[in-house]
């Protein structure tokens, strides 16, 4: 005997866990199925964000950030630490506590919202819109049949691992054991000068490991603005991160201590490198894994993606999928969008999501953040543009905290002076974005962020300034 609900969430994480939510606050029943388990066994709502990815990558970012503020920063300030030194388990308890605040925290809005939570393992076993489609639920009590009319698949991704060079978590580490390592190594590889790469990177050379990237393109940070990944490479290189650009690993070989990898530079030459640990973080991949999707057709991509429309809606009538499971950026902030948006579709509702105004950050020191199109793109798509930029060593706030490295730019419309693209590097870009992000949904122009009061002094006042700047009149440079 299946019990039946009207809407069956396969995965609780950014995608999933706020799709059944809103699906309940629209008066919906709904039951989110979801296969984290805690270090105890028991369920872990959140998926890889919460788990092994946003969540507990700022915890370690923050801690990390500190000790190196403690380090080099702090004299400045007249603060004098005589003895400084890093209890990694103690950091990793931290990280550890702020991942378990954000399971119970999502379990707590299940019950809040009336949301039905299994843990375990769902997948399709059959069914069809008009009986409703058959899910069954593996989990540790045994199996219980659901069934709904619709559902939304948000199973998320797994680490992508190179031919040969299986993830072992102990040297050869994905995302998730580059989270978990309780010493700092002396030596750190990393294959892949991605998000993840250069967050790791910057979390385990602050505490005092050697990191060496190997980037297979020619060119950092692609998807970046050309200037702002100039700027990242300068920064990143001045404080201590090797960083080679068009690597290509030849061979690689695991020993009793460490990891040695030969691999060829950007002019051919033969290099080897030899390191304790090797985190490995060259992309991510759809997670189909144990759904049954074969069970009822529904179709893939022959990258694994489940195929969707542009308002997820997969081959099967009913059936949604959202987030990193789907085209598009894998950014939980995206899935959440995505999810939110399905659920109200589900609802009867019109909603829509503008992929243009999805902001990217990278939580590095400097942080780096975008949202729009990049300078490159626009040239390019042969565009008229004009640009406007700011640095922030002439921002009152920034030199007050001791943190001028980097600059907003912003680029607009050369006729219609609509804001087309905001590219931040430095302190604080992650939050910044959101003002850009909000007046690129408005369909803002440069003069309309340059003619708004910006309290002062504050680090948004460079937002101000560079919007200024497209018109030729920034007024503290
Ligand atoms: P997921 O979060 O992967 O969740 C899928 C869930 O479904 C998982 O809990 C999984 O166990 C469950 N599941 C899978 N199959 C089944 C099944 N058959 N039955 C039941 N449950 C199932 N993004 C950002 O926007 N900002 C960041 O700062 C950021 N940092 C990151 C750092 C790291 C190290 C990593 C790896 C990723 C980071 N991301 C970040 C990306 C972000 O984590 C993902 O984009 C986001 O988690 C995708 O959400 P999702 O709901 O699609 O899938
Ligand atoms: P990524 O796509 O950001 O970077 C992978 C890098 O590996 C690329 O630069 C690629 O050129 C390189 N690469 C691929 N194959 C290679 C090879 N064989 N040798 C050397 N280099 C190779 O992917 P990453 O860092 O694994 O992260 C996965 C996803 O997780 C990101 O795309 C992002 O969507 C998400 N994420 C987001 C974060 C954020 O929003 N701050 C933080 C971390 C992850």
């Amino acid at each position: 005997m299946s019990t039946a609900f009207d809407l069956i969430v396969l995965g609780a994480g950014p995608g999933g866990y706020i799709a059944a939510i809103r699906a309940a606050q629209l008066g919906l029943k709904v039951a989110c199925i979801d296969a984290w388990r805690n270090a105890a066994g028991g369920p872990a709502p959140g998926g890889t964000c919460t788990n092994v990815g946003c969540i507990p990558s700022k915890a370690l970012l923050q801690s990390s950030e500190h000790f190196e503020h403690a380090g080099h920063a702090f004299k400045d300030h007249g603060i004098g630490i005589s003895s400084l030194s890093i209890d990694v388990p103690t950091m990793q308890q931290r990280k550890a506590q702020v991942v378990k605040q954000n399971n119970e925290g999502i379990l707590y809005l299940f019950k809040k919202n009336k949301v039905s939570f299994f843990h375990g393992t769902g997948s399709f076993i059959g069914g069809n819109a008009g009986s409703g489609w058959q899910v069954r639920v593996a989990g540790k009590d045994g199996a219980q049949d659901l069934v709904a009319p619709q559902v939304i698949v948000a199973t998320g991704s797994v680490p992508r691992s190179l031919d040969g060079l299986a993830f072992d978590e102990k040297q050869v580490l994905s995302n998730d054991g580059a989270l978990a390592m309780d010493v700092v190594p002396k030596t750190l590889g990393i294959i892949g000068a991605g998000v993840i790469g250069l967050e790791m990177g910057s979390v385990w050379r602050r505490l005092g490991a050697q990191v060496t990237l190997l980037e297979a393109m020619p060119d950092f940070l692609a998807a970046a603005d050309a200037q702002v990944a100039k700027e990242a490479l300068k920064q990143f290189t001045r404080q201590g991160l090797v960083i080679h650009l068009g690597a290509k690993i030849t061979a690689t070989k695991l020993g009793k201590t460490g990891v040695t990898l030969d691999w060829t530079d950007a002019k051919g030459q033969a290099q080897t490198l030899k390191v304790d640990k090797l985190i490995v973080s060259v992309g991510r991949k759809p997670n189909t894994e144990g759904l049954g999707a074969e069970a009822v057709g529904l179709q893939c991509d022959a990258r694994g993606f489940i195929q969707v429309d542009a308002e997820c809606r997969t081959n099967l009538p009913g059936v949604w999928a959202v987030g990193d499971v789907v085209r598009g950026p894998m950014l939980a902030h995206k899935a959440e969008e995505e999810g939110v948006a399905v659920a109200e579709r589900i609802a009867g509702q019109k909603p829509h999501v503008d992929f243009n105004t999805v902001p990217w950050v990278i939580y590095t020191t400097p942080e780096i953040a975008w949202v729009g199109a990049t300078e490159q793109q626009l040239k390019a798509s042969g565009r008229a543009y004009k640009a406007g930029s700011f640095p922030f060593m002439a921002n009152g706030r920034a030199r007050a905290l001791g943190d001028t490295t980097g600059f907003v730019k912003m680029l607009a419309d050369a006729s219609t002076d609509e804001i087309l693209g905001v590219h931040i590097i430095g302190p604080m870009a992650s939050e910044l974005i959101a003002e850009a992000a909000v007046a690129m949904e408005f369909k803002a122009s440069s003069e309309d962020i340059a003619r708004i009061c910006h309290a002062h002094p504050t680090l948004s006042e460079s937002l101000k300034e560079a919007a200024l700047g497209v018109a030729g009149r920034t007024l503290n440079l």
